[in-house]
């Protein structure tokens, strides 16, 4: 049930430690670059950044990754509708465009970002050593960029849209933003754009405080949330006992998970670009499962739009797992089988090591309970995200819009 609500999780958990830091430190606020993919984790985690306090967190900039879960146009036009739903036209949005990589190597400056890195060469289209993990339609990029056929139809639309030749670049808007003073950058899809930025602007690196990373899976063994004796319909107990959590590919590699495995290289680029790094894994991640009671709370507690909109996703992604659960075929690597018929591929493993190659690395590795013993929900992060989830800005869409679609939830 879990399998993709890691990122909206983890970055909950993340601010929560530096909400505790910021009371500590001076009184500006901590300035914000996204990276993401825009999965339904990914914009839970989006609009609870969103909500916070603005003289504490400034989301200042969205970069959007297209190499696994979803494609351009989609993601671009659900972030601009999403930001106008918030009120936050004023964030810019970056996506790859033409550009590429020479055969010399020179990066050219709008190099698309829409294959991993080696890849990349003069045009966004190539072959998909990763990505093929990713169902192209049910299970997969279709449900990504409609959100499960109900993104149109929930958000309003407000003037910006993706306009392919003039859509500011991933690239641009990461130099403006990160040129402009230090930042702290969260990646919570494949770090393509990040990894590319660091290539091209080593000088712009100091500037960059922190990394957080919501990806890899390092010591966890139940990436599915439900293994070992816990098995229902919604479990696929064959992922049991490896760290990984690649659905459609985990008999050939039961150890990468998505994010990293969508730009293994570029993953090596940022962990090694020696600023610091804290990565949220699965590990992390999978001590938080959705519960029903969380399900239910969830449920009752929709006051805003945001908070509707995130339910009714919720409840759509769920829907479906239990009753059908056979769509998702990708990659089935032969080479990879070894002969007990798991795999032995690796590619895309954050794999603990010592020695001169490896990085330091700081790693999540368990949510917070509930101090309260005797609520039904067990973790605080829950109480956090319903919190947050359910108060009004100091605005409300009829102040910015005439927009019909709102009320069709
Ligand atoms: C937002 O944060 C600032 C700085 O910590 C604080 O002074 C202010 O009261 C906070 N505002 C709200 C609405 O909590
Ligand atoms: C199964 O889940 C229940 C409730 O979450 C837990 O108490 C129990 O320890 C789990 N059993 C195993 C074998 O993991
Ligand atoms: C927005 O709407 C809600 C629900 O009708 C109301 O409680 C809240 O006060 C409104 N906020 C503003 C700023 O108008
Ligand atoms: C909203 O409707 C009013 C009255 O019909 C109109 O004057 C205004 O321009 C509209 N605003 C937008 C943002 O469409």
């Amino acid at each position: 049930m879990l399998r993709q609500t890691k990122s909206w999780v983890a970055l909950v958990l993340i601010l929560q430690v530096l909400g505790a830091i910021f009371n500590a430190v001076d009184a500006k606020p901590f300035r914000i670059l996204l990276d993401t993919d825009v999965a339904t984790d990914d914009f839970f985690a989006f609009f609870y950044l969103l909500k916070l306090n603005r003289s504490e967190f400034e989301l200042e900039t969205i970069t959007i990754n297209t190499n696994i879960w979803s494609d351009a146009g989609h993601a671009v036009n659900h972030i601009y509708d999403m930001l106008y739903m918030m009120n936050r036209d004023d964030i810019a949005v970056g996506v790859g465009r033409e550009g590429g990589i020479l055969e010399d190597g020179t990066i050219l400056p709008n190099v698309g970002g829409y294959l991993p890195i080696i890849e990349q060469g003069m045009t966004s289209a190539g072959y998909c050593r990763y990505r093929q993990v990713i169902p192209v339609g049910h299970g997969g990029r279709l449900c990504t960029d409609t959100n499960f056929g109900i993104r149109k139809a929930f958000l309003p639309h407000g003037s910006r849209k993706y306009s392919p030749l003039q859509q500011p670049t991933a690239q641009q808007v990461m130099i403006e933003t990160i040129s402009a003073g230090p930042i702290i950058v969260f990646l919570i899809g494949a770090h393509t754009n990040l990894a590319i930025f660091l290539m091209n602007n080593p000088h712009l690196k100091k500037n960059i405080e922190h990394i957080y990373v919501i990806g890899g899976g390092i010591r966890s063994e139940n990436p599915s949330g439900c293994c070992f004796g816990n098995a229902s319909l919604s479990c696929q107990p064959d992922m049991c006992g490896y760290p990984g959590n690649l659905f459609t590919d985990y008999n050939s590699n039961p150890y990468a998970e998505f994010n990293i495995f969508g730009d293994p290289f570029a993953a090596y680029q940022v962990y090694h670009s020696g600023i610091p790094i804290t990565i949220v894994p699965l590990d992390a991640t999978d001590t938080i499962p959705i519960t029903e009671h969380f399900f239910k709370a969830f449920e009752e507690s929709q006051r805003t739009y945001e908070a509707k909109y995130c339910f009714q996703s919720l409840k759509t992604k769920l829907a479906p797992l239990s009753a059908d659960k056979s769509d998702t075929m990708g990659l089935q690597d032969p080479s990879c089988f070894v002969e007990n018929g798991k795999g032995k591929c690796k590619d895309g493993y954050t794999m603990e090591v010592t020695g001169p190659g490896a990085v330091h690395v700081l790693v999540a590795t368990k949510a917070k309970p509930n101090p309260d013993v005797h609520s039904k929900l067990d973790q605080q992060f829950f109480i956090s995200f319903l919190d947050v989830s359910s108060y009004y800005l100091n605005f409300n869409l009829s102040d910015i819009s005439n927009s019909t679609h709102i009320d069709q939830m």
